[in-house]
């Protein structure tokens, strides 16, 4: 029972997407498990580019069950627009299914999530403004309402949306001073969203262990990225919900033993986009060189919200933790192309911390905020990568760069993305995709 993961090693934007849509081809059942809305995988398809931020991205296969799984926050209103652009573009959507335990993000919670970040000031996250923090909170309060209980009836359905809107109400009216939002409506929402969601309401947990049993090959798209996680991660700057291994498995509903590979999607410099620490940023002329000027999809712009990334060298303290915490076992390195024409390359190979050298990442944000990074120059290469297909064929330069990673990391690189098109990839071994 093949089960394959992708997640995000750094901070998301890893270029999961691009990975995601290479291994669907190989792919029955492609599988998200966790975040919402704030996620973006751009994937460049038979000449076009699709955004995604919602359905898994091997929907654009036409043998691949898409399925949403319970991990996930969803917000119907925003996957009615997305599917509305895929439809325009051809995709067809009788293969997906969404489980009926996703919690659902009414208007409420995007309100919510933009009222407190104004409310929190110079100690605002940086969110998405998608209502990501709010529907967890919720989840987690058990006061949130499910796919599964858009199919209630009416007065069943009314008690339970008004027992969450009163908590909503509250905080808006009386802490954040916003408007408060009326049941009504909502039972409005609830009512529309119903009406087209319902073919797609599926049991999805018993539709990947069929896939499983049946020796089918099951791919877990992750979003976001580890350092992003709720527990693990950069906290208090950090998504809501796992986007690691451990997420995985509870947001899909499967035990370990069904991964055969956890495959670890690292960019070959860094990006961060919201608040919080991140030791190898850099500024000025560099960090202009690493983000692109935005003419282009794969610029470092948010996918979701446009904001410009922040953006440093490969940090690989942070790399050894993501390894460890996720149990990856190979590396999928995006964007090698990006730092063609570079003198040198640096990489944090340690982290300086009150004058001691540390190598593992600090348990405590204070002391990654006083973090400074140990850097190894290694030499660059001018050569334009972007046709190169075998790694054999790479300089030198940027051999000796992947072997390094491989090193840092303890795992070896199994997959190099040399630009944004799906062909532009390096296979590591010969058996990769088989
Ligand atoms: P939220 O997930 O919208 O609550 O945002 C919390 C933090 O996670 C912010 O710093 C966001 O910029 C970041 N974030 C959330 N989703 C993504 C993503 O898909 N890529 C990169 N950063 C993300």
């Amino acid at each position: 029972m093949p089960g394959i993961a992708i997640i995000g090693a750094q901070w998301g934007d890893e270029g999961k997407g691009k990975i995601t849509h290479l291994l669907s081809g190989l792919a029955d059942v492609v599988v998200r498990y966790g975040g919402g809305p704030n996620a973006g995988h751009t994937v460049m398809h038979d000449g076009h580019t699709y955004k995604f931020h919602q359905i898994p991205s091997g929907i654009l296969y036409p043998h691949v069950q898409a399925i949403m799984g319970n991990g996930m926050v969803v917000d119907p209103d925003e996957l009615w627009q997305e599917m509305e652009t895929l439809r325009q573009a051809g995709v067809d959507f009788s293969r997906l299914m969404v489980s009926g335990n996703i919690h659902l993000i009414f208007p409420y919670h995007r309100l919510l999530d933009r009222s407190i970040e104004a409310f929190s000031g110079s100690q605002a996250i940086g969110t998405t403004g998608r209502g990501i923090g709010p529907a967890y909170t919720d989840k987690t309060a058990r006061r949130g309402l499910r796919v599964q209980d858009l199919l209630l009836p009416e007065a069943e359905l009314a008690e339970r949306l008004d027992r969450a809107l009163r908590f909503a109400n509250t905080l808006l009216e009386h802490l954040l001073n916003a408007p408060p939002v009326s049941l009504d409506e909502m039972m409005e929402r609830a009512r529309a969203w119903r009406r087209w969601l319902e073919p797609f309401i599926g049991d999805a947990f018993t539709a990947v262990h069929d896939a499983l049993a049946a020796g089918k090959t099951v791919l877990f798209e992750g979003a976001q990225g580890t350092l992003l996680d709720l527990d693990h991660g950069t906290y208090p700057f950090v998504t809501s919900s796992h986007p690691t291994t451990g997420g995985l498995l509870a947001g899909a509903g499967v035990g370990p033993h069904v991964l055969s590979r956890i495959i670890g999607v690292v960019k070959a410099f860094q990006t961060r986009v919201g608040s919080g620490p991140m030791p190898t940023e850099v500024h000025g002329p560099l960090a202009e060189r690493l983000r692109g000027t935005g003419a282009h999809p794969w610029d470092e712009f948010g996918t979701t919200t446009g904001r410009p990334r922040r953006v440093g060298w490969l940090d690989g303290v942070a790399l050894r933790y993501s390894v460890r915490l996720n149990g990856i076992t190979e590396l999928a390195i995006t964007k090698l192309d990006v730092l063609s024409g570079l003198e040198t390359i640096s990489v944090a190979v340690a982290y300086e911390l009150d004058g001691v050298e540390v190598e593992t990442f600090p348990a405590q944000i204070a002391s990654l905020e006083r973090c400074r990074p140990v850097y190894e120059h290694l030499p660059g290469w001018d050569e334009d990568i972007a046709d190169v297909r075998r790694f054999e064929d790479l300089p030198r330069a940027a051999q000796d760069y992947l072997r390094f990673i491989e090193e840092l990391a303890g795992v070896p690189v199994s997959i190099v993305s040399v630009g944004p098109n799906t062909d532009q990839t390096i296979l590591c071994s010969d058996n990769i995709l088989a």
